[in-house]
């Protein structure tokens, strides 16, 4: 048996997601910038899936626009919001994904923009105080902090951190691939400027996304060319995808209170097996805290063993699929930069396990009783 514990990296596609997408690869395949029937037809597709989207995140269909995925979305929000509002200071933490973490290291380089990092607690948590003196001295900053982190799942006060942003006057983005589609989100109510999603962290297909971008703070396009969603993102649109993602983050939605505490259960089912079997396992950042993580994430902390560095390696030989911290550092507990922000002198094993709805409990149970396996305790 082959268990995949893995949904944060990516979650298999929802067969109901699939039937949708199948007559737009099939029959429905003119481009929606033709102004002919064929055309009009799937226009009007993307449409519906853009307001469909906006009514699930509470905001408005003009808000909503397709990216290739998260990478790009967030690529585009920080690089046009830097320019359309001529920062000088951007206010992020040591622990953001990379398409975040990349991207503002190539702009503050490029453009001379001061970054700081907002200080964080020993499991990872925004310290907002800091926050909120860095805002101080920086009014009018770029905030990029994440909504959630990939891989030791910590949530962040979203909430709190639009409050200050808007008090300072400051841009404030928030990648929020790992909460779209797992977590409400209302977007007349949180005041973010800029959110990124994914459709394969929810049972979507790979390849497209979006973004939210406020309607009172429009920015630059990244991707010149056509006119394509609204001259925000020029080429031909990935129609099916669009669509695939539409239906995926309804689905979710919809089943959201199902499927919560189902994949809640499944986390705390390995925490309580673990503390059994494995001793001195510990967990990463706020993983283990159930109100104060994902419900999809549990990044597991081993006690120093030379059985550590293949561990990885050794649980896919056992039919395991987990990752160290991030899909990039497959194979390897080494490369996590999280990891190495929070706890630097560490020699201690990591393995990021991440559920999803198509988990069960004897899956958790094979799972952690291979670890055991692998790890010869
Ligand atoms: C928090 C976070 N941001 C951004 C991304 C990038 O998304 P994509 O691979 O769809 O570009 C990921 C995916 O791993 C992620 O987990």
């Amino acid at each position: 048996m082959r268990i995949y514990l893995d949904n944060a990296a990516t979650t298999p596609l929802d067969p109901e997601v699939f039937e949708a997408m199948k007559p737009f690869m099939l029959e429905d395949f003119g481009n929606p910038s033709s102004t002919h029937a064929h055309g009009r037809t799937v226009r009007a597709a993307i449409e519906s899936a853009r307001k469909k989207i906006a009514e699930l995140l509470n905001c408005t269909p003009g808000e909503i626009i397709f990216t290739s995925g998260g990478t790009e979305a967030d690529n585009t929000i920080l690089t046009g919001g830097i320019i359309s509002y001529s920062v000088q200071n951007i206010i992020t933490s040591p622990i953001e994904h990379h398409a975040v973490e990349e991207t503002l290291n190539h702009l503050s380089k490029k453009k001379h923009i001061h970054l700081h990092k907002v200080n964080l607690d020993k499991h990872g948590n925004v310290d907002l105080q800091h926050l909120d003196q860095l805002l101080h001295k920086h009014p009018s900053a770029l905030v990029s902090l994440m909504h959630a982190n990939n891989e030791i799942g910590n949530l962040l006060d979203i909430e709190a951190v639009s409050e200050l942003c808007s008090h300072h006057k400051a841009y404030f983005h928030s990648d929020t691939v790992q909460t779209v589609g797992h977590y409400p989100h209302n977007l007349k109510k949180i005041k973010v400027h800029g959110i990124a999603a994914a459709a394969h962290k929810f049972h979507g297909p790979k390849g497209i996304g979006f973004m939210f971008i406020r309607k009172d703070k429009k920015i630059q396009s990244f991707i010149h060319g056509g006119p394509q969603e609204r001259s925000m993102r020029g080429g031909t649109e990935n129609v099916y995808g669009i669509i695939g993602l539409a239906k995926a983050l309804e689905i979710a939605y919809r089943d959201l209170d199902k499927h919560k505490p189902y994949i809640l259960g499944l986390k705390s089912r390995m925490i309580e097996k673990l503390k059994q079997n494995i001793p001195g396992v510990t967990f990463h950042g706020n993983s283990a805290d159930l109100d104060k993580s994902l419900y999809t994430v549990l990044n597991v902390c081993l006690p120093e063993s030379d059985q550590n560095s293949m561990l990885l390696f050794n649980l896919d030989l056992h039919g395991i699929s987990a990752s160290g911290g991030s899909a990039c550092s497959s194979g390897a507990t080494a490369g996590s930069h999280v990891l190495s922000a929070l706890y630097p002198d560490s020699k201690k094993g990591a393995v990021r396990f991440s559920f999803s709805k198509y988990n069960t409990e004897t899956e958790i149970d094979v799972a952690v009783e291979k670890l055991r396996e692998c790890l010869s305790v």
